[in-house]
């Protein structure tokens, strides 16, 4: 077979699978300044050098609160004894399963599929390897129906063999063991950007209540939202555009079925101010965000990430960090969001490419999913992408719920494109690139 024209061209790397935020695109001078007042003044630098409290550094709380109070607009104020603070939102995940779960009397775990590839391996640390099920997402972000006889097969089968209270975690005040979890990226889910619908949410809401379900949601993206139209403006970005679950929980039918309800939201700086921070947290009823500050790794010296929990206290109050969101986040998302978006219209969809387009108003996030022609395999398109153009790109098959080995084939014909890493000009000379394979291939 004769080389492709450019397998020879000594190209730079173009990485459109790493999903990481760009470092100019964070805020390193305000990061300094904050550390530097930290430092600077003792009634900060001593708490900020010790442990913590369970719960986490307690301004950073009550700003929290105050702050998402603003974006998310409950039906209520958030306290901030509904927030702990937490190391992002991986961490905390392996705390919830940790805090929330028993290996035997914990049914299984379902998650919106595709899904967020990395949750699955905190699952099994959890003792849920091979009980991690995908739930298809639909138009509107869950099959609910598939969940709902999923659900209902799995209780039928739970009291068949007599599984009626957790077998290793001890009953303690300070947690409630559920029967089921299920995990979701309600908004711009990664990967497939989609939003779950409100209809959806409440009534996922409702067979979480059903099942005693505790519904985990990474809403890391939340904030990263433009308009879906090139050089337009949403009205609110100072707004989500749909309440959270843990939020749909608190106002629907009346408010939660007990004092721990069925829904934590799982949120990070990771996203906003910097991966490295490993700082987030979480927000739930009171009972369960005082639950998950007791877990044992928090009761030996107090919440995760307190020192950087001071610096970025100091960002809050001052409105520092909604005016970088607003002002240099969402901007310089939009602007890769629709170069890449641009590219691929100009590029493959020409070849046949199908782009996810999840509402056609508002966009956010971090990526594009694509559906190659057929036959066309992703799998063996990045491995021609990464010898052929020294281009990285991640295939549908990695975000396949519960890692079927081997891979089923629901998604091997997707791709999932991250536009948050690479520099907008090499979003573009990227797409070329893909062009060139996919036209390769398809000779
Ligand atoms: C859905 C989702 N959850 C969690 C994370 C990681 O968050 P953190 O850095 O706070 O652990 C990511 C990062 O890619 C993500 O996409």
């Amino acid at each position: 077979m004769t080389a492709p024209p450019n397998q020879q061209r000594n190209q730079p790397p173009i990485d459109l699978l790493c999903g990481w935020p760009n470092p100019a695109l964070l805020p390193a001078p305000n990061l300094l300044r904050s550390a530097t007042t930290v430092f600077t003044t003792p009634s900060i630098a001593n708490p900020a050098l010790g442990y913590g409290p369970d719960e986490g550094y307690e301004p950073l709380r009550a700003h929290v609160a105050q702050w998402l109070g603003a974006f998310y607009q409950p039906c209520d104020p958030i306290s901030s004894g509904r927030i702990c603070i937490t190391g992002g939102a991986s961490q905390n995940l392996a705390c919830v399963m940790a805090v929330f779960t028993d290996p035997v009397y914990t049914r299984g775990v379902w998650m919106v599929d595709p899904t967020y590839h990395l949750a699955g391996r905190i699952m099994d640390d959890a003792g849920f390897a091979g009980r991690i099920r995908g739930v298809p997402e639909d138009e509107e972000g869950i099959d609910l129906a598939f969940l709902a006889s999923g659900l209902r097969a799995a209780e039928e089968k739970a009291h068949a063999e007599g599984n009626t209270e957790p077998k290793f975690k001890p009953p303690r005040p300070w947690r409630k063991i559920y029967k089921y979890i299920i995990y979701a990226v309600p908004t711009f889910a990664n990967p497939s950007t989609k939003i779950m619908s409100l209809d959806h949410r409440e009534r996922l809401v409702r067979l979480a209540r059903q099942y005693d379900a505790l519904l985990v949601t990474d809403d890391v993206y939340d904030f990263l939202q433009w308009s879906a139209i090139p050089g337009g403006k949403l009205a609110a970005p100072e707004h989500a555009c749909l309440p959270r679950l843990v939020d749909v929980d608190r106002y629907l039918d009346g408010g939660p079925v007990d004092e721990w309800g069925h829904a934590i939201s799982n949120g990070s700086f990771s996203k906003l101010l910097g991966p490295g921070a490993r700082t987030g947290w979480a927000e739930a009823s009171e009972k369960v965000a005082y639950g998950l500050s007791q877990v044992g790794s928090s009761r030996s010296g107090g919440a995760p990430s307190q020192l950087c929990s001071t610096i970025i206290d100091q960002l809050l109050p001052s409105g520092f960090l909604n005016t970088y969101i607003q002002q240099t986040l969402q901007p310089a998302y939009a602007k890769r969001y629709h170069t890449l978006l641009g590219a691929i219209q100009e590029d493959l969809v020409p070849l046949g490419v199908m782009v996810a387009s999840p509402s056609e108003t508002i966009a956010g996030g971090y990526f594009i999913w694509i559906t190659l022609p057929p036959p066309l395999l992703a799998a063996d398109i990045v491995q021609r992408a990464q010898q052929e153009e020294n281009l990285r790109l991640a295939p549908g098959t990695l975000f396949e719920a519960g890692s079927p080995q081997p891979p089923s084939d629901r998604f091997a014909g997707c791709l999932r494109l991250c536009f948050a890493w690479e520099e907008p000009r090499h979003l573009t000379e990227g797409v070329r690139r893909l062009a060139r394979v996919l036209k390769h291939a398809l000779v």
